[in-house]
């Protein structure tokens, strides 16, 4: 990483089923993507809470990724659907506190398919280090520490 350029710190909820099967299947096909994510797995992302995103930038992060299964495709039945709702009601909750909405967004993926994913990622990176740091991550000690 070039260190004249802010490097954002973006954490990635992935669902099992596809976002992080999509990940690992990136890794195997060595497919890249910036190593400014941090990915955590989650049985499906309809178990997220609006308060695991809030948290998730008290705690240093500079954007957040939710990437679930394709709409119709949740092994949980609607668990991306509840994912997508409890994501635009922590965006307006980030832009009630003045952070822009765009370092919160949800992504639908497929197991089978690796590029999207990387895609996204790549995006997301690109627009959070358009947007600069996150002004909450830059007075959090935490987890995120462990970042670079
Ligand atoms: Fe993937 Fe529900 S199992 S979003």
């Amino acid at each position: 990483m070039n260190s004249d350029i802010f490097e954002p710190k973006i954490l990635a909820f992935c669902c099992h089923y596809c976002a992080y099967a999509s990940a690992d299947l990136a890794g195997s096909m060595r497919i890249q993507y910036p190593p400014n994510v941090r990915i955590i797995c989650t049985p499906c992302t309809g178990r997220l809470e609006v308060e695991y995103f809030i948290k998730a930038f008290e705690q240093g992060a500079d954007g957040v990724l939710v990437a679930g299964c394709l709409e119709g495709g949740c092994h949980f039945i609607k668990g991306n659907l509840c994912a997508k709702r409890r994501v635009n009601a922590a965006r307006e909750l980030l832009s009630e506190i003045g952070l822009e909405a765009e370092r919160l967004r949800m992504v639908n993926v497929s197991a089978a398919d690796a590029r999207p994913l990387a895609d996204y990622i790549i995006d997301m990176v690109q627009t959070v280090r358009k947007l600069g740091p996150s002004p909450i991550a830059a007075d959090a000690t935490s987890i995120m520490e462990n970042f670079s």
